[in-house]
């Protein structure tokens, strides 16, 4: 990086923290895009969309969730699957149960739960169970490890109900 090009950096995280903005974050609520056409801001957007990277605290979104994400009818697939039971369960034994919505979304505010990590996690509707595992460690939004709906092997698929 040549000089002029630090010395721009050093000026553009002065003002950010100036100005107690984060750029990185707000790149990262920047890079998920505007809203879907005719959805409006509510349950049912931005589903499979790592919910807490606005609704964690910082804003834009509001309220604050503690655990948001969304759950799919077959694995590799973004078809929502509503109605199914989402089985929280936190570090000390604390639980917290949600029902997925129309668009497969669910979520936790954080003034209904604050789970210590690390949270375990199952689905389940009718007779078809999924349950995660490992546990979740640090974070709430489900999609921040489970997205793209291409199954590929590097990362985990969007959260599936059933495996085919
Ligand atoms: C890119 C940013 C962003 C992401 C990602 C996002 N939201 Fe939002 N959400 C917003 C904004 C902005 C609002 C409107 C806040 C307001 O009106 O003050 C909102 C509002 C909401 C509301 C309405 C609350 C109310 O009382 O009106 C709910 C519920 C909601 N979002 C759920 C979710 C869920 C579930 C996810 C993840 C599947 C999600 N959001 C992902 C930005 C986001
Ligand atoms: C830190 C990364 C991470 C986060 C965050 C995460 N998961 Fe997972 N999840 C995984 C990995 C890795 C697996 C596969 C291994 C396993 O089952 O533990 C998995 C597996 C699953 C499975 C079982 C699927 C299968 O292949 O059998 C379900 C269901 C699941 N996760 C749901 C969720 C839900 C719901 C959330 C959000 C509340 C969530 N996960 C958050 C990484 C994550």
């Amino acid at each position: 990086m040549g000089m002029h090009a630090a010395r721009w950096l050093v000026v553009a995280f002065a003002i950010a923290s100036a100005s107690c903005i984060d750029p990185v974050r707000s790149d990262a609520v920047d890079a998920l895009g505007p809203e879907a056409p005719g959805v409006g801001t509510g349950p049912t957007h931005r589903p499979n969309q790592p919910c807490l990277t606005c609704h964690g605290g910082n804003g834009p979104g509001s309220p604050d969730f503690a655990v948001g994400g969304t759950v799919n009818a077959v694995r590799g697939s973004v078809i929502p699957e509503a109605r199914v039971t989402v089985l929280l369960t936190d570090a000390n034994g604390s639980t917290k149960t949600k029902t997925s919505n129309e668009a497969g979304n669910f979520y936790v505010e954080t003034r209904e739960w604050s789970p210590v990590y690390p949270i375990r996690v199952a689905i389940l509707s009718g007779n078809a169970s999924q349950e995660m595992k490992t546990l979740i460690g640090g974070t709430g939004s489900c999609a921040s490890c489970h997205y793209g709906a291409d199954n590929a092997p590097d990362h985990m698929p969007p959260v599936f109900l059933r495996s085919q």
